[in-house]
């Protein structure tokens, strides 16, 4: 009896669960083109994995791949704990899968597609087309003729139509683009109460913020690389770390015997030029202990993908002023600390900098006193925007 227990139960309990997806070292290439190239990452059970990156980044036939329609070159895909290579059939069943550019049968009536298809993926009980319609709100137009329905409701209708068969796994290629705000705002509710149910959800997009508020953790993908992946607060906490290495570097080198309590670089070129240098500014180089304390000194660091990581991270600010938002530039650009100023319409700037809350605080006293009339000062919001911005290297969509 004890060696029952002792053969089988440990096994089960220990067994780690493999993730929803796992995609390791994956190759793919058309002709002599190396469209993927050593693509990782993993999708746990429950998230919304937002699949992030320009067109032609490989999105799509990462996708293909994961879906069986195209098989890896090289390295290896599962789904659920199943290689998509070796049991694609298997795959296929717990997989609903939403193609780019899917079209639809148009001539007969929603109903009557949801019936068509549920009878040809050989779904058990009718009853399962009255829950999916239910589900996906499409009720009160389930008479109608698919060809009358609108865009972000077709959208719906191909929802609806991959959950027939009950997946565990959604595989949705750019669910929303093309979709007018009001479809957009009902897809990410479907898909949060999809989430509801215990489904895991991978969708595409090269629009960064198209649904980014419902994903869990995203993906973002350059040139047929992952740049990062991982749940978003993870990455925002990875970032920070990494801000506070990068700030302990920029004051390691230049200031041997400088007090803790100095640490802080404080924007001593956003003074106007005719003002005291009353900030201290940390010196780039100088009496250095180390030979190059440049931020390049560190040596680049390298995502999982193999892209380069920026050294410092920037981050961005939205501020308001009254007046004209063009006079506030020549305060602030080329000062310590200030990738860019960007005027706009109505007093509005976007501010890039590098720097804590003190330097924000810092630039603000600046303006008012050069007697600039600040209405609004904002923080970027956007988790994910801030990421993206980081990560990748400004050439994306
Ligand atoms: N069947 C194909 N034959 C040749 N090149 C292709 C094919 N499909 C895609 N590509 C190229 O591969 C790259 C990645 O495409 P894709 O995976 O569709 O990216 P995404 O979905 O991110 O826009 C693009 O440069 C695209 O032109
Ligand atoms: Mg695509």
């Amino acid at each position: 009896m004890s060696v029952e227990l002792i053969g089988h139960e440990p096994q089960e309990l220990y067994e780690p669960e493999p993730p929803a997806i796992s995609v390791r070292h994956l190759w793919h290439r058309y002709g002599s083109f190396d469209v993927l190239r050593d693509v990782n990452f993993e999708v746990g059970h429950g998230e919304i994995f937002g699949f992030i990156g320009p067109n032609g980044a490989g999105k799509t036939t990462t996708i293909r791949i994961m879906a069986t329609l195209l098989e890896p070159m090289a390295g290896r895909v599962e789904i659920d704990g199943i290689d998509v290579a070796i049991d694609p059939d298997d795959v296929r069943k717990i997989i609903g899968y939403m193609p780019d550019h899917a079209g639809v049968y148009e001539r007969i009536t929603i109903r009557e597609y949801l019936e068509f298809f549920a009878d040809s993926f050989q779904v058990a009980s009718i009853e399962v087309v009255d829950a999916v319609i239910e589900l996906t709100d499409l009720g009160n137009l389930q008479n109608r003729l698919v060809a009358d329905l609108s865009k972000g409701m077709k959208q719906r209708l191909q929802l609806a139509r991959i959950l027939l068969h009950d997946p565990k796994v959604l595989i949705l290629d750019e669910p929303a683009s093309d979709l007018d705000p009001r479809a957009r705002i009902e897809i990410r509710d479907l898909l949060l109460e999809l989430r509801e149910l215990g489904k895991t959800v991978l969708l595409s997009s090269h629009i960064l913020t198209e649904l980014s508020d419902v994903c869990t953790s995203i993906g973002i993908m350059e040139r047929g690389q992952i740049v990062v992946s991982g749940p978003l607060d993870e990455i925002a906490d990875r970032l920070e770390a990494q801000r506070a290495a990068n700030a302990i570097g920029h004051q390691m080198p230049g200031a041997p015997g400088m007090p803790g309590g100095a640490a802080v670089p404080v924007p001593a070129a956003v003074q106007p030029a005719d003002a005291a240098p009353t900030t201290q500014r940390i010196p780039e180089t100088g009496a250095a202990a180390q030979p190059a304390p440049s931020p390049a000194a560190d040596g680049p660091q390298y995502t999982d993908g193999g892209a380069a990581i920026p050294q410092a991270a920037s981050k961005r600010l939205k501020l308001r002023v009254l007046g004209d938002a063009r006079a506030v530039v020549p305060l602030l650009a080329g000062g310590a600390g200030i990738v860019s100023v960007e005027p706009a319409a109505a007093g509005h700037l976007t501010v890039q900098y590098h720097g804590n809350d003190q330097y924000v605080a810092d630039v603000v006293r600046h303006l008012v006193n050069s007697g600039v009339l600040v209405v609004s000062v904002e923080p970027e919001r956007n988790e994910l925007e801030r990421i993206f911005l980081e990560y990748t290297r400004g050439d994306l969509a």
